[in-house]
């Protein structure tokens, strides 16, 4: 029975950890309250000196190292704060009771460990307003409109008012408010009642105010908490979507999902019916997609958003609105997007780039050709398009032909001679197939005259002097004064022009005429090239042609030359 009773006590011991609630339960209170019901209310483990200036501490980290005890019929409970729902709860180092209820009256006893104190015994005696008499409207919360001045007064100073009343000392946040505060200008203390000359929005906290009473010679502390929040007038202004701001047009890839975001800025509303919603309008009917209620508590406005996340784009999400709107009680405002395909700016990125490849193609495909083809396409011109220069100009011969004649004493051994090139090559080219007429000495000067005069006379009827370059050509006297008649004749009369053809390849000799040096020299040269293939004849003949005039009577034939 002994050993029952020792176990039985060594239980309890450890139960209340080196800790005699039993004593502490059955000792004076150490702090006796009268608080009213349904307010919040809150009490710490703390033996509070005459003049407190901390009540609680709601930053107090290690709140294991506070234990709370309530008294039951059969001695001390401990109480469990497991469930944050649970009322009273432990916050910081102070028991809140959120709302306190009469049935919360009774004897609690509490230790701190942080500090080596003996146990607290507390005991709080909760009364409905009626039963503590209390007069006006206590305002257990009260909403400060920002910037404006304003006072606050203590909810429970009105009740037990036929007993005897110390005056109000006042805690913010668990810390006693002073007089003089250079944190806090513009605060002032007026008989019981906090006087804000302009409220700021630090001004928000829990305020305690607190007074004794004497009741039949005991003295009781007397507890009211005041919810101070900050508000500011009501917006008078509807909410602004920032983004998408108008019309916005987003590049998209079908297939793909994608978040579209909604950014609205509210103004102030206390008892806000605000919503930022989603929309999806088609060209048949619009319907509501998504819709967040939002409120609006930023004394400056708050910006919030809502995010609609299209799964998978489709062909017809293309076509369709996607409106964002926001509404508060006073109106709405709203934003849009429209999804386009990605891909069309690659396609006209694509095309401008094929559009410069092709033109940079063509441009030097053209030049190539040009360049290749620039003989064809002058004669092209002139036979369409140039004037014919033949036309009164009073000429007999289109050009004077000057060769060699062969030295008799050389037996030439090659296919063609100078002379059979002169005679019968060039007008079988420019007479029969070009349509010109020639002046062959042999053929169209006369025997019998003066061969100078009518050499002379002869140029001066022609509209080129077409010379056969040759070795031989240099060494004959008479083909050397055709050359130098021709250089004067050509310096002197401006419409008759040289052509010289180099029908073997030469050593110019030293003894020339000055001017006729200067003209070989100067002067381009048609080569001719012996040749088994007809391709080098043909564009020696259109070189030829090229130097001789324009001439329309030739169209016919020429069209035939052009042509193969
Ligand atoms: C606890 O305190 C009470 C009263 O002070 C005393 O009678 C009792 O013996 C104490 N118990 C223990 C275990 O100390
Ligand atoms: C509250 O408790 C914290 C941590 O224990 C401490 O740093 C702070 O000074 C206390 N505040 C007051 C007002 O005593
Ligand atoms: C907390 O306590 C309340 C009642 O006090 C109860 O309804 C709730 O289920 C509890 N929650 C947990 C997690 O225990
Ligand atoms: C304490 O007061 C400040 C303003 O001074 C406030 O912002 C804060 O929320 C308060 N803290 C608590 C725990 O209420
Ligand atoms: C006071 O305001 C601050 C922000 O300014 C906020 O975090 C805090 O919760 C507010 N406290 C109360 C009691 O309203
Ligand atoms: C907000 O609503 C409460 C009741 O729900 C009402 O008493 C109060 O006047 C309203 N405040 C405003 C600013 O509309
Ligand atoms: C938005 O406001 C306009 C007037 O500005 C109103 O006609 C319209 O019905 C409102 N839209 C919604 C969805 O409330």
């Amino acid at each position: 029975m002994l050993f029952y009773w020792i176990i039985l006590l060594l239980m309890k011991s450890a139960e209340s950890r080196d800790f005699n609630i039993t004593g502490c339960l059955q000792k004076p209170s150490d702090l006796r309250y009268r608080a009213i019901s349904d307010q919040k209310f809150v009490v710490s483990c703390d033996l509070l000196s005459e003049d407190p200036t901390v009540i609680f501490n709601s930053s107090h980290l290690d709140e294991s190292q506070v234990q709370w005890f309530r008294q039951s019929s059969d001695g001390g409970v401990k109480m469990d704060f497991k469930n944050a729902t649970s009322n009273p709860t432990l916050w910081g180092n102070a028991l809140w009771f959120n709302p306190l209820k009469v049935q919360h009256s009774g004897t609690y006893v509490c230790i701190n460990r942080e500090k080596i104190s003996p146990c607290i015994n507390i005991f709080i005696v909760v009364e409905t307003k009626n039963v503590a008499d209390c007069s006006g409207d206590s305002e257990n919360e009260k909403y400060l409109f920002i910037s404006q001045g304003t006072s606050i007064a203590c909810p429970g100073k009105d009740c037990y008012h036929h007993f005897q009343h110390s005056s109000v000392k006042w805690y913010k946040n668990g810390s006693k408010m002073k007089h003089h505060n250079i944190e806090r200008p513009g605060l002032q203390f007026k008989g019981d009642k906090l006087v804000l000359r302009t409220v700021y929005d630090k001004d928000n906290g829990t305020y305690v105010c607190d007074y004794t009473l004497v009741d039949n010679s005991a003295q009781w502390q007397v507890r009211t908490v005041v919810e101070v929040i900050i508000i500011a007038k009501d917006t008078l202004n509807p909410p602004t979507v920032l983004y998408p701001s108008g019309e916005t047009i987003l590049e998209v890839e079908l297939g793909q999902n994608i978040e579209l975001e909604c950014k609205a800025k509210f103004g102030f509303e206390m008892n806000a019916s605000s919503s930022i919603q989603w929309y999806i309008e088609t060209s048949e009917n619009k319907e509501l997609a998504s819709k967040k209620r939002v409120h609006p508590k930023g004394l400056e406005g708050q910006i919030f958003n809502n995010v609609f996340t299209l799964m998978e784009i489709m062909e017809k999400d293309l076509r369709s609105h996607f409106i964002c709107l926001a509404q508060n009680s006073i109106g709405n405002s709203t934003g849009m997007f429209r999804l386009k395909r990605k891909t069309e700016k690659g396609i006209y990125f694509l095309l401008a780039l094929c559009c410069t490849i092709t033109t940079l193609l063509g441009i030097i495909l053209g030049s190539t050709l040009a360049y290749w083809r620039w003989i064809d396409l002058v004669l092209i011109y002139r036979y369409y398009l140039a004037k014919d220069e033949t036309i009164g100009d009073c000429k007999e011969y289109d050009a004077f032909v000057s060769y060699a004649k062969p030295d008799p004493t050389v037996t030439d051994k090659a296919l063609c001679n100078d002379e059979q090139f002169a005679l019968e090559f060039l007008p079988q080219i420019l007479e029969n197939e070009y349509g010109y007429t020639l002046c062959l000495k042999e053929r169209n000067i006369l025997p019998g005259g003066a061969y100078t005069d009518d050499i002379v006379n002869a140029l001066r009827r022609s509209r080129r002097a077409i010379m056969v370059l040759s070795p031989s050509y240099f060494k004959n006297t008479e083909s050397l004064f055709e050359l130098e008649a021709a250089v004067n004749t050509v310096l002197d009369d401006k419409t008759i022009k040289l052509i010289l053809i180099q029908f073997e390849p030469f050593q110019e000799p030293q003894l020339l005429p000055q001017k006729v040096k200067k003209v070989l020299k100067i002067l381009p040269r048609i080569t001719w090239e012996i040749s088994t293939s007809s391709t080098p004849n043909k564009l020696f003949s259109k070189k030829l042609w090229y130097c001789m005039p324009v001439k329309h009577t030739i169209r016919a034939k020429a069209r035939k030359v052009m042509g193969q």
